[in-house]
């Protein structure tokens, strides 16, 4: 049974560098992609300090469809190119929002989420779903964070069989 060690690591480089050899280790051997995405949102949740949200929304059709996630219950469909998800998708780049109450078309799924990043899922020039993380801290996520989760995002689809 995989046992993430707590991170302890103070500098970002070096705490990515041991969350990406984690997250390697966790989904080595397993090319189920609803179990590796469950897995990884559970490894990122409790691995990043100040997160309430950390999970998955795949796409199906023209609508990202909630997957596996660590948090509260979260909308379920967000139509593409709406909310900071829709919006990274459409766009087929990582959106880092240092403050979602200044995103005009945020979703508010929960409350207490101030700040928002999101990376697109693309395999074979598809776009495939969206990891999506968010913080009750404004300016939670910075360019150290979104290096990091593009990697893990990057292990994910490498690791995994899509649909
Ligand atoms: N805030 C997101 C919606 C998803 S939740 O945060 C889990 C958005 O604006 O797309």
């Amino acid at each position: 049974m995989f046992e993430a060690a707590a991170i302890t690591a103070a500098d970002p480089r070096e705490f990515y560098a041991e969350l990406v050899r984690q997250a390697e280790g966790l989904l080595a051997g397993e090319r189920d992609w609803i179990a590796n995405a469950a897995n990884l949102s559970s490894l990122i949740f409790t691995s990043l300090p100040d997160l309430n949200w950390a999970g998955f929304y795949f796409l199906k059709g023209d609508t990202l469809v909630l997957g596996p996630f660590q948090g509260k219950p979260a909308c379920v469909r967000i139509a593409m190119g709406r909310g900071v998800c829709g919006a990274a998708a459409e766009q087929r780049r990582t959106l880092r929002v240092a403050d979602v109450n200044e995103f005009p078309d945020h979703i508010a799924c929960d409350s207490a989420s101030r700040s928002e990043l999101v990376v697109p899922l693309i395999a074979g020039g598809k776009v495939l779903g969206v990891l999506d993380l968010d913080s009750p801290k404004p300016s939670r996520f910075g360019a150290d964070d979104q290096a990091g989760i593009e990697v893990l995002a990057a292990i994910f689809l490498n690791a995994s069989d899509a649909p």
